[in-house]
């Protein structure tokens, strides 16, 4: 068996980054370091309990638990209660936690990791706004050629925006921090609107998932339901776009993406377009190539991976 691929997750739970840690959790390719709380969906005394609720759901409450920052870099912030419900795990009924937040900041975690290991070896998953990451960076800049990568899900180029029709949530909720990222020059594996749009909880999908019959099964589809009838409306589509386990299932079966390395360069001046990540699809400027942006998924794929794994916890 080839070496566990070692992994920090990012992440403001929301639904969909629930799926995307029991994704994570299941699967015994990834060695899950950490995971780091940021306020974005939800406040972030909100974000780190969901972060912990599903790492108990998962059957891991040894898996350390971090939070990170409460606001972004420089604005205010924007949460997103009308997607995911007032508590952001809004769908199934999960127990408090009984598992312990870890002392110390997510940004500490962040830094501490990477130095530890040795270069080259720990991948950060980010899930939500880039706020942690980039504090990391600017705190101590050494970790930047340390990070193997960076796989995150944010941004929009055909697709748009989602929370403004320019700028997808993740990126428009700290735009700052999303610059920080894209100018670190560490690889980075993008997942924007326009893959993640293409990977849709249709009625099949999800009943496949209700159907292991397992209380992660259970909770998976409730969580599920919940989420996606926000999209479903916008949309008018069979189910809704399940953004964050993009982000996991990428490290474990890459073959199931298609994409290229083109520029992404973040707004962050315009009111009009603010968060709106410009991505040199069709290589009109010469600006540098920062990032493998993902166009295309192989859904069902993706959600066969995605329900065999869940049916191991
Ligand atoms: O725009 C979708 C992203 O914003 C996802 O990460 C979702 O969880 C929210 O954070
Ligand atoms: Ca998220």
């Amino acid at each position: 068996m080839t070496a566990r691929q070692k992994i920090i997750i990012d992440t403001d739970p929301g639904q969909d980054d629930a799926v995307a840690i029991l994704l994570a959790l299941a699967s015994p390719e990834l060695e899950v370091l950490g995971i780091t709380a940021v306020a974005g969906n939800v406040p972030l005394h909100l974000t780190e309990r969901n972060a912990r609720k599903i790492c108990e759901l998962a059957g891991r409450p040894e898996t350390p638990v971090f939070k990170g920052a409460i606001r972004p870099l420089l604005r205010h912030l924007v949460t997103a209660e009308a997607v995911h419900g007032k508590t952001g795990l809004d769908g199934p009924d999960l127990p408090e936690p009984s598992m312990k937040l870890q002392p110390g900041h997510a940004v500490d975690f962040i830094i501490d990791t990477v130095m530890h290991h040795n270069a080259g070896t720990v991948t950060l998953c980010t899930l939500g706004p880039l706020t942690n990451i980039a504090l990391a960076l600017n705190r101590d800049p050494r970790i930047a050629p340390r990070i193997q990568r960076i796989v995150m899900m944010g941004g929009g180029y055909f697709e748009q925006g989602n929370v403004t029709p320019s700028a997808e949530f993740n990126i428009y909720v700290d735009p700052h921090a999303a610059d920080v990222v894209f100018g670190s020059h560490i690889p980075i594996v993008m997942m924007p609107l326009d893959v993640t749009h293409k990977a849709l909880t249709t009625r099949k999908r999800v009943d496949a998932i209700r159907a292991i019959g397992t209380p992660v099964g259970k909770a998976t589809a409730e969580l599920l339901d919940f989420f996606e009838r926000f999209d479903e409306t916008k949309y008018g589509t069979d189910g809704g776009p399940l953004h964050d386990p993009c982000v996991i299932a990428w490290l474990l079966k890459p073959e199931l993406f298609s994409g290229r390395e083109c520029n992404v360069t973040i707004e962050t001046m315009s009111e009009l377009t603010l968060g709106a990540t410009v991505i040199d699809w069709w290589y009109v400027t010469d600006r540098p190539r920062n990032a493998h942006v993902m166009r295309d998924i192989d859904a069902d794929g993706f959600f066969a991976l995605l329900t065999e794994r869940l049916a191991r916890l």
